[in-house]
């Protein structure tokens, strides 16, 4: 199981890392890909199968690598090329699945191909890019909000029009409906693609095209005071366009020509959006991001619908897939608190569906508090202090109880939290019932279980705190029960058979535990429970 062959990413588990973050090899207090491989022992103990690593391409960081100045180069911070093969080698050779970012949106402002769009406006490149006349009145074109906060578009001297920017300045999009950028971009996939990595995520996929006429969108009724201000206007017209999927059908068939490849799509839209992103026939991803589990409000209902309207929603034939935390958004042990946390780990390893984990996540790494001058994230310096940065959840790993954790032998590029000397790798291993114990317990249990793996979901009723499914598959039938309250239940399903054996229990503690019908849960406890043969 999860061993190459077609199926890799539908019975794999994806760990995404962010490289700035994981290990610095080369003592400049920033991580890069000679770091990557020497922890990739660790990355390999836990069981994971593939690793997704956020941009590692030449960039003027501006959005720390989401800024492109080369698509198919390495920037000198993270290291060279030679490094890179390295890396993909030791992968491979360690049964670990590689997948790189794409950011295909928009480059970096000095990117060679913006450099000559904005040189004149009769550049052969100038269509590569969105530019548009002023308004009459010398404004801004429409009223299309940047996500990183003010108008999306920016005002060029040289040439007298305004271009678009979904996110900073600094990051023009490319107009996706010009050919020649299109292939521009297959060529880079096949730069990499012929390399041998295993697939591309797909950064902010659902922004590719935009409205032909560019009209402006409409006012967001919904808008809540004190949220990000792009939120006050709807994108009904900048993203999410039909001819999206054409687009992306055609990277599909890029990625399709090569051999067992996943293309995931990074994918922020309500559901019924969300499953256009496999496409006609599933030529489009293969796992369109769900990133329900990363907002929802966290109780028992809440989950059991998002799981049973997911798994509702899906297309005929299409793969499941869930993500608790990524590079964007608060850490999930800040979220939910620490004690959920390992619920949650039991819940993302135990749903139908490939799960990705983000680094961290499984020592329980918290969402830290950054202080003004430490502040890194564009976002919050564009929108400060409503809570939207995201270098909290970036921090560096934490290996050990060193003061930059393992991580890096001078100060890191972002601080860590004073309690890494207890939340740290080297501590962790070894405590037997620590969160990443269970972490590596619940990805063994997993990558063993059939059930787990490829089986059936079937919800099971239950009230309050208690969330209750069946995973099911070659005879074998798996009870997972999650109290996500603090108080203790005593469970009488009748899904709990007598003679039922509990394979794991969120405390690590109980395995191997017959029941007689009842189960006696305690507060913040999950357990797998496995039905007797019939
Ligand atoms: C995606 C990335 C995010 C980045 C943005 C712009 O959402 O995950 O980190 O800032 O795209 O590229």
């Amino acid at each position: 199981m999860a061993q190459g062959g077609d199926n890799w990413w539908r019975d794999g588990i994806f760990y995404q890392i962010y490289p700035r973050s994981f290990q610095d090899s080369d003592g400049d207090g920033i991580g890069d890909l000679a770091g990557i491989l020497r922890r990739l022992p660790y990355v390999k103990s836990l069981g994971v199968d593939a690793i997704w690593l956020s941009p590692i391409f030449p960039s003027p960081m501006a959005d720390f690598g989401y800024d492109i100045s080369d698509y198919t180069g390495i920037d000198p911070l993270f290291g060279t090329m030679e490094d890179f093969d390295a890396l993909l080698a030791a992968a491979h050779d360690n049964g670990l699945k590689l997948i790189l970012d794409l950011v295909p949106n928009h480059t970096s402002s000095q990117h060679p191909w913006f450099v000559e769009s904005r040189s004149s406006r009769d550049n052969p490149k100038r269509d590569w890019y969105v530019w548009r006349d002023p308004a009459a009145d010398g404004g801004v074109p429409n009223n299309w909000l940047s996500e990183f906060g003010g108008s999306a578009w920016q005002f060029d001297e040289t040439t007298g029009q305004y271009y678009y920017h979904a996110f900073l300045a600094e990051q023009p999009d490319l107009n996706w409906r010009n050919p020649d950028v299109r292939a521009a971009i297959y060529d880079a996939m096949r730069f990499w693609l012929e390399k041998g990595v295993d697939g591309f995520r797909v950064d902010v996929i659902w922004h590719l095209i935009k409205d032909a006429e560019f009209r402006d969108n409409p006012p967001n009724p919904h808008y809540v005071e004190g949220r990000p201000p792009n939120e006050r206007i709807l994108t009904q017209y900048s993203t999410d366009q039909p001819e999206v999927h054409d687009v992306i059908a055609e990277m599909r068939r890029v990625t399709d020509a090569y051999r067992d490849r996943v293309l995931i799509g990074e994918i922020y839209l309500p559901l019924h959006r969300l499953m256009a992103y496999y496409g006609n026939d599933l030529t489009g991803a293969q796992m369109p991001f769900n990133f329900a589990l990363l907002s929802t409000f966290w109780s028992a209902r809440s989950i059991e619908t998002i799981v049973e309207d997911y798994e509702e929603a899906l297309p005929k034939g299409a793969w499941p897939n869930w993500v608790l935390g990524n590079h964007d958004r608060p850490r999930v042990a800040s979220r939910i608190g620490p004690e959920q946390a390992r619920v949650a780990a039991m819940l993302l390893l135990t749903l139908r569906g490939t799960p990705t984990l983000y680094y961290g996540d499984e020592i329980g790494m918290h969402q830290l508090a950054i202080a003004p001058e430490d502040v890194r994230d564009p976002f919050e310096k564009n929108v400060p202090g409503i809570g939207v940065g995201r270098d909290g959840c970036r921090t560096p790993m934490q290996w050990d109880a060193s003061p930059a954790g393992g991580f890096s032998g001078v100060r890191p590029w972002l601080p860590l939290p004073e309690d890494h000397i207890h939340w740290n790798v080297a501590n962790l291993e070894a405590d037997s019932r620590s969160i990443l114990s269970l972490y590596r317990r619940l990805i063994a249990l997993r990558k063993a279980s059939p059930a787990l793996v490829a089986g059936d979901y079937h919800p099971i009723a239950a009230q309050g705190d208690l969330l209750v499914y069946r995973r099911e598959a070659e005879g074998t039938a798996m009870i997972v029960v999650l109290n996500l309250g603090p108080d203790p239940i005593a469970v009488t399903t009748s899904a709990i058979r007598f003679g039922s054996e509990i394979l794991l229990s969120t405390f690590l503690d109980r395995e191997g535990e017959r029941l007689e019908g009842v189960l006696d849960l305690r507060g913040n406890e999950g357990v797998v429970v496995m039905q007797p043969h019939i």
